[in-house]
């Protein structure tokens, strides 16, 4: 049987990418398929928690049962849906792969096809969501973060992840190291296995073995459930 380690603890989970809009037609996105978050609001629901998922752009998955499922588009959209429900939370886990930057200028129509040189697309930096959650600084409630990292050199990818986690100031932080396949699709981000390292801002550093993305966020919660008062 599953632990019931999370009885009534709430949590929010962010999930898949966000898009940015270009025109009403065209978006700026990425390629992430939700599912590591989509397990994590799974196993957590499982575990006993209430679970809010916001998800921004996935593959076509099933909700998990049980969890309140909030969807979003755009980084915006997504900081404030975030923020929102972390405030009653004891946990939350920024899983979702959120755009870095986005078009500076929104075109209110469908931007033409014309035999002039197209336009350079100008880009403004998005909010960092996981560091404005960190910067509440709400007593006892844990923040996660993740990050993505290439790098076949183990000890490169947890130096990245060591750095990355003391800049965003969460309690911890899963290091994905994804494959370097150049077109993506080997990577971590659409398949069903993931692996890794799970971080902590303690300094302390612990193998995530390669396996489902549900025995992933197993062992994620297990080490918030650790954590929890
Ligand atoms: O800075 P980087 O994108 O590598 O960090 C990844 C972590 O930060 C993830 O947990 C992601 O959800 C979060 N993030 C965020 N807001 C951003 C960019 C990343 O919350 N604008």
């Amino acid at each position: 049987a599953l632990p019931r380690d999370l009885e009534g603890r709430r949590v929010v989970v962010s999930a898949g990418g966000t898009a940015e809009p270009l025109d009403p037609v065209r978006t700026l996105g990425n390629r992430s398929s939700g599912r590591q978050g989509y397990a994590l609001a799974r196993v957590a629901a499982q575990r006993g928690a209430h679970v809010t998922l916001v998800a921004g752009s996935t593959a076509d998955l099933a909700p998990p049962a049980a969890v309140d499922l909030v969807r979003v588009r755009t980084t915006e959209e997504m900081r404030t849906a975030v923020l929102d429900a972390g405030k009653g939370a004891e946990v939350v886990v920024m899983a979702a792969a959120v755009a870095d930057f986005r078009p500076l200028d929104v075109a209110g129509f469908k931007i033409k096809k014309t035999d002039a040189e197209p336009e350079a697309i100008r880009l403004t930096r998005n909010p960092d969501i996981l560091r404005e959650l960190v910067a509440e600084q709400v007593p006892g409630r844990l923040v996660v973060g993740f990050a993505a990292e290439t790098g076949d050199a183990e000890h490169d990818v947890l130096s990245f992840g060591r750095a990355k986690l003391a800049r965003k100031g969460c309690d911890l932080l899963v290091v994905n190291a994804v494959g370097a396949g150049g077109d993506g699709r080997h990577s971590a981000f659409e398949g069903s296995d993931n692996e890794g390292w799970l971080l902590g801002a303690d300094g302390s550093s612990t193998p995530l073995p390669m396996g489902s993305k549900a025995a992933l966020a197993a062992r994620v919660w297990d080490a918030v459930g650790a954590r929890l008062s």
